[in-house]
């Protein structure tokens, strides 16, 4: 039985330290890609693709990997229930700001380029995320922190909150995958360096979300 415990929290430790080091190399690998093969960055620019590449960091390093680093937070260290709630909304609290940003800017550059709006499945799925993932936020606020459910209440809730938010996680996933594959095809690129870098980013991605979604799966066990 303690053999048991100990293997399975080796488990647990494992697949969170790996989650974490998936969200360090895809944060290194999105900045190789955006400086060294990209025009970089700029909010004000009249190279407009600077403000285009502030979308695709602020998506994936603020609302991906924030986002799931918020989730696995419940796992990845053993403190307090209120310090882990209180984590857990501060990391999405993040995750939405950056994600509200980046869809900003966006919009700025189809503005600048006049270029049409939400004319495609990427961004139809992807400001539907925005939005469930707001209205998440705000059901998970009141009913866990303030002004909280009753405790009756909350655990009955808790298994939709749970529910709820991998899915929309997984939406955030999906719309990374399908913005990557888009803006492959813009660039027309084929084999390459830049081909490869860009689709090691789309794996790793949804690496992590798979590593995120096995370590929400396994079951809190602490002494
Ligand atoms: C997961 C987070 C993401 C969300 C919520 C999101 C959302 C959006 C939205 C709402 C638009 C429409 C802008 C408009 O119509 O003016 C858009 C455009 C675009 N996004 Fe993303 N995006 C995400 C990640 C990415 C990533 C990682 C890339 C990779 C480069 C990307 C590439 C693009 C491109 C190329 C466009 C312009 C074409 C289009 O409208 O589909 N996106 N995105
Ligand atoms: C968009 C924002 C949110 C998403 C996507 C989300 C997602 C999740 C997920 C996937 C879990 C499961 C973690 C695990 O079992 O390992 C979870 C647990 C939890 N979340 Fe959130 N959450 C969000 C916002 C909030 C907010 C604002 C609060 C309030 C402080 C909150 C309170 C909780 C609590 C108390 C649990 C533990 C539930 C239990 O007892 O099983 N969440 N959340």
């Amino acid at each position: 039985m303690a053999r048991d415990q100990s293997s399975y929290r080796m488990t647990m430790l494992l697949a969170t330290i790996f989650t974490h080091l998936l969200g360090v190399s895809i944060t290194l690998l999105v900045l190789f890609w955006l400086l060294n093969f990209r025009e970089g960055f700029a909010f004000t620019s009249d190279v407009k693709f600077k403000i285009f590449n502030l979308h695709p960091l602020l998506m994936i390093l603020g609302f991906i990997i924030f986002s799931g680093e918020a989730i696995i937070i419940y796992k990845a260290i053993p403190a307090t229930r209120r310090v882990l709630k209180l984590t857990h909304l501060i990391f999405h609290l993040i995750a939405l700001g950056t994600g509200i940003l980046g869809v900003y800017v966006v919009f700025k550059f189809h503005n600048e380029l006049d270029i049409p709006h939400m004319y495609t499945l990427h961004s139809w799925i992807g400001l539907s995320t925005i939005c469930l993932f707001g209205l998440q936020l705000l059901l998970g606020f009141v009913t866990f922190l303030f002004p909280g459910a009753e405790s009756a209440t909350r655990a009955r809730l808790a298994p939709w909150h749970v529910l709820f938010g991998l899915v929309i996680f997984a939406m955030a996933i999906v719309t990374a995958e399908t913005g990557i594959t888009e803006k492959f095809v813009f660039l027309k690129l084929k084999q390459g360096q830049e081909a490869l870098v860009v689709n090691f980013i789309g794996l790793l991605i949804l690496l992590f979300g798979i590593f995120v979604g096995l370590v929400v799966a396994l079951p809190l066990r602490r002494k």
